[in-house]
């Protein structure tokens, strides 16, 4: 696994150049909300802002009130602190650039390739339950890290 997985990476950082380095860490932005962490953390990972064009973002915010089968509307003031902080932070390299289907990080194709090889089972562990459960198996997706180190597939 190491081994491949290096030689992917060297192959990849000849291809992709400099945006390699951002393939993994995409980080999480420090001056993020409070209202963040309250609203958009309690059901699901912390969306790192850099894993969806702003397109995407603006999709999310602007239908909060069908938000995935559930209602997750806020009041005003957290909505515009959170949308101007999602626009701002939004992917900027050309990686994530793409805006998915339904807004859906795991509708990207890049989130296809990266886990080309978990098998269908895997997803439907209770331990992991759905694709849109990063924290399942990155250990740090909530600071936006999602570096092959800190990747444990839980049983
Ligand atoms: C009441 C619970 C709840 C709240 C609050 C909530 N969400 Fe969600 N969110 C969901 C559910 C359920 C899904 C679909 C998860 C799945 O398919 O497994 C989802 C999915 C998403 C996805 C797509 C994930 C993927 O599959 O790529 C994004 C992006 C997202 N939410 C952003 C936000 C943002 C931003 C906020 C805050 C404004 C927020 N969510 C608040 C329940 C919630
Ligand atoms: C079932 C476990 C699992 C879940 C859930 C999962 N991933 Fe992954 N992810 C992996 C594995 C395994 C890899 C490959 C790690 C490696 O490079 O060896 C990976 C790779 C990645 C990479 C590429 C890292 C790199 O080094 O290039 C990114 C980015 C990523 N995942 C983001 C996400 C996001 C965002 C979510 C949630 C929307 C998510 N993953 C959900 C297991 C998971």
């Amino acid at each position: 696994m190491k081994n491949s997985l290096s030689r992917f990476l060297i192959a990849s950082s000849l291809m992709l150049g400099s945006t390699l380095a951002l393939a993994d860490r995409i980080g999480m932005p420090g001056n993020m909300p409070k209202s963040f962490t309250a609203e958009c953390a309690s059901c699901h990972t912390a969306y790192a802002p850099g894993l969806l064009p702003t397109k995407s973002w603006q999709g999310v915010m602007n239908s909060l009130d069908k938000h995935y089968g559930t209602d997750a509307s806020i009041d005003a003031k957290s909505l515009a602190e959170i949308s101007a902080w999602l626009q701002v932070n939004a992917a900027s390299s050309r990686k994530f650039a793409e805006a998915p289907p339904d807004n859906r990080i795991t509708g990207s194709d890049w989130f296809a390739r990266k886990h080309g090889e978990i098998k269908k089972d895997v997803w439907l562990r209770a331990s992991v339950k759905s694709k849109s459960n990063c924290i399942a198996c990155h250990q740090q997706a909530n600071k936006g890290d999602f570096d092959d180190d800190s990747v444990k597939i839980p049983k």
